[in-house]
């Protein structure tokens, strides 16, 4: 599967960007609310790299249970799958947790999104199609 983005728990998105910025990462997207999940989103990248910055929208999103244990730091990776059904079925027998609905992420053209966490590994993503 190849990486598709790594996702960062930032504070703030408009300081992330600037900070990034000065990494050389440029913003290639709108700065969208995903309401339902309580945070703030935006994309920036850097030749095939590509980032995603999380911030919480309000204190019980889940970015702000992970900021206030973490600090702002990477947060996710995000593979690519031509089949995210048959993939989540995969990653559950190697002791995978599914631990988000399969969504479609208004942030990424609204292709369908999951996350799985692994206890050796942590949390990642998975995107269909992208
Ligand atoms: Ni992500």
């Amino acid at each position: 599967m190849k990486i598709h983005h790594v996702g960062y728990a930032v504070d703030s998105i408009e300081e992330g960007i600037k900070t990034f910025e000065a990494l050389g990462f440029k913003v290639d997207s709108d700065t969208f609310n995903d309401v339902k999940r309580k945070v703030e989103i935006v994309f920036m990248s850097k030749g095939e790299m590509k980032i995603e910055l999380v911030a919480p929208l309000s204190v019980d999103s889940p970015v702000s249970k992970f900021l206030s244990k973490n600090g702002p730091s990477p947060y996710h990776i995000c593979y690519s799958t031509d089949d995210i059904y048959k993939t989540v079925d995969k990653l559950k027998q190697f002791k995978f947790i599914q631990i988000s609905e399969i969504e479609e992420a208004l942030a990424i053209s609204n292709k369908k999104v999951v996350f799985m966490y692994s206890k050796p590994i942590g949390i990642l993503e998975l995107v269909e199609g992208a």
